[in-house]
């Protein structure tokens, strides 16, 4: 998600813009981006003055390169402005498409944070009017309506509003314009979170309120459909549909978090904030390293070359608990995409098998932390058998990381909950990545189909979101609530689902201790129909593709005998055969775990709640099992 920062300060403060602005960017780094600028402009000097002009400075990577920017001191001197760090939808990464954008009138500097998703229809209006765009964004479009409307008005909030009711999507948005002398920033909110503070010698507002706190702990967080204009020591509140100058009150909230509270970003549990950090994980594990026109990818770092890759006859995955669900989805992707024949195994029982590696094997371990005893104990077999070695995994500098010939990291950040969430997405995010890579070295995936698979997952950020907002959230609570006293879970799933519906089954049962087993769709007839009764219930995993009635069937099955069913995912007819449905959009049937897994990761979270377990430090588990 991208973050947004903005403020205005009294002129000759004790505060410089551009260091407020780059500091208020730094807090919002964790939500992962692929660039970064501001744009500030100075309020005390008359309507002509260059200065009184937007200044803005862009930067395509980290943070670290805009500042290396603002070195030469351009935009000194200015007090107010906003800044942005981008994770790209439209438009690829670059300085042209980072955010600040302006009209080209030097007027304005907006920034925005969600998909505007009319966008096109009204960049023809605007090319049909003679505008020249400058980027390929969406936001640019914005700007260029927006300024459109405040070259005729002058009035940067009228001119937004008006602007908002012509757009269709989700947005946060900031913009700040000085026009004949007057200044104004504004800014809006539909989707996305903005939150604003009036300071002692200014005002303020960001994504996030961890970038309010530095300056202020009595914050107002912006509802859908309000728009604010700051001003040094006052805000006012409008609806973007009301009236102009008609104001609407919101609460002020006084954040009284404590340094760990303030680190679960107000969250009550770890586990909950890092559910919900996912979208933000998606875009750092695949930041850098999409080649969207050649329909490929590159690792940073020591990357294998296409012949290396080619070298490669079989894959053994050795991994343990939620990190070997996710070698068996990595399963069917590489032995899907890149057709090689794929082994994956318990660690811990591979190492006791006296396993047979051929030549051109390549044991792949998938592990969080790094540092799981049996994870590292079978790598070091499988290398002492010939095999070559490769790791996906979320330390660096970890044991085996260090072990490993190549290193896939995850990029996932800190994972503080015992019960691993973002760390398995980001692990499926590289999986997903590696058999591209894979299919595309060995030809198997041609440049137009390894294009359709990065275009599915530069969309699938949104649809994550969906999954992740409050409502949805409270839907799944209740739907556990009226399973709490369920004697059992069995968890269904087929084919790359198959996986997440093992996964499903592990989160439960480690947060909630109440018991639950995953299985494969298919095999339910075979053995665990005969536990299906009222008291038992099952999550089935569906989604549209070819094994699709192969798992209504089984809920049929189960439904036969009385067995209460909660549809998961994206079929339609299996939602109608649910008691309880659980909606997840639609995408790719190979991306398809990634959404799945969020709603199986919230009922959890939600079960174990309401039982009142102890959610982050879960009774007899440990983060990372560095013992046999
Ligand atoms: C997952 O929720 C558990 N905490 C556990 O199964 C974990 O996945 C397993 O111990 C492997 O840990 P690793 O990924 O750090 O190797």
């Amino acid at each position: 998600m991208c973050g947004i920062v903005g403020a205005w300060l009294n002129q000759g403060g004790t505060e410089n813009i551009t260091d407020v602005l780059i500091e208020g960017l730094r807090t919002l780094e964790y939500r992962g981006y692929d660039s970064s600028g501001i744009g500030v402009l100075r309020t005390d000097i008359g309507s002509e003055s260059s200065s009184s002009f937007v200044r803005i400075a862009r930067r395509q990577g980290r943070l670290a390169n805009l500042e290396e920017v603002l070195k030469d001191g351009s935009l000194q001197g200015a007090n107010v402005g906003v800044g942005h760090t981008r994770w790209a939808t439209h438009g690829e990464p670059s300085d042209g498409n980072a955010h600040p954008h302006t009209d080209g009138s030097n007027h304005i500097a907006l920034v925005h944070n969600g998909i505007i998703e009319n966008y096109l229809e009204l960049r023809r209006e605007l090319e049909s009017e003679g505008v020249l765009f400058a980027s390929e964004t969406d936001t640019e479009v914005l700007t260029q309506l927006v300024g459109r409307a405040y070259g005729q008005t002058g009035d940067l909030a009228a001119s937004l509003r008006l602007a908002l009711r012509r757009v269709a999507g989700y947005y946060a948005v900031a913009v700040v314009g000085n026009q004949n002398g007057a200044t104004e920033l504004v800014c809006a909110r539909q989707g996305p979170p903005l939150c604003i503070a009036t300071l002692e010698d200014g005002a303020i507002l960001a994504s996030d309120v961890l970038a309010l706190l530095p300056h202020t702990r009595d914050v107002t967080y912006l509802i859908d459909g309000d728009m604010a204009i700051l001003k040094p020591g006052v805000i006012s509140i409008e609806r973007i549909d009301g009236e102009p100058g008609t104001s609407v009150e919101r609460e002020v909230t006084h954040i009284d978090w404590d340094a760990e509270a303030a680190s679960k970003s107000g969250y009550p549990h770890f586990m909950l904030k890092e559910i919900f950090e996912q979208p933000e994980v998606l875009g750092r594990a695949i930041f850098d390293r999409l080649k969207p026109l050649e329909g490929d990818v590159e690792f940073e770092g020591a990357g294998w070359t296409s012949a290396e890759l080619n070298g490669i006859g079989r894959v053994q995955i050795l991994a343990c608990g939620t990190a070997l669900h996710a070698g068996i989805v990595a399963r069917y992707l590489i032995e899907g995409l890149a057709r090689i024949p794929v082994e994956v195994d318990f660690a811990s029982e591979y190492r006791y098998c006296d396993p047979v590696v051929s030549p051109g094997t390549l044991a792949l371990a998938i592990s969080q932390s790094g540092e799981t005893a049996d994870t590292l104990a079978a790598m070091r077999l499988a290398r002492e058998l010939g095999a070559q070695t490769m790791s996906i995994c979320n330390v660096q500098g970890s044991t085996l990381t260090r072990d490993c010939g190549r290193n896939i990291l995850t990029h996932a950040g800190p994972e503080i909950g015992v019960a691993s969430t973002k760390a398995f997405t980001a692990q499926l995010i590289a999986a997903y990545l590696f058999a591209l890579r894979l299919g595309r070295a060995r030809g198997t995936i041609d440049e137009t189909n390894g294009r359709k698979m990065i275009e599915e997952l530069r969309h699938l950020r949104p649809k994550m979101e969906q999954l992740l907002t409050q409502e949805y959230s409270d839907s799944i609570r209740a739907i556990a609530k009226r399973h709490i006293n369920a004697k059992g879970f069995l968890f269904l799933g087929r084919g790359v689902n198959y996986p997440i519906a093992l996964e499903g089954a592990l989160k439960l049962k480690e947060i909630s201790y109440v018991h639950a087993e995953g299985y494969a769709a298919g095999e339910m007839k075979h053995g665990p129909i005969a536990l299906i009764e009222p008291a038992l219930t099952t999550l089935v995993i569906n989604t549209e593709g070819r094994v699709a009635d192969k798992v209504r069937s089984a809920i049929e099955q189960v439904k036969a005998r009385g067995g209460p069913i909660i549809a998961v995912g994206s079929d339609p007819e299996s939602q109608r055969l649910g008691e309880d449905v659980i909606d997840v959009p639609k995408t790719s049937e190979w991306l398809s775990p990634l959404l799945n897994v969020i709603p199986l990761q919230l009922f959890s979270y939600h079960f174990a709640d309401l039982k009142g377990c102890d959610i982050d430090k879960p009774r007899n588990l440990a983060k990372s099992v560095t013992v046999e």
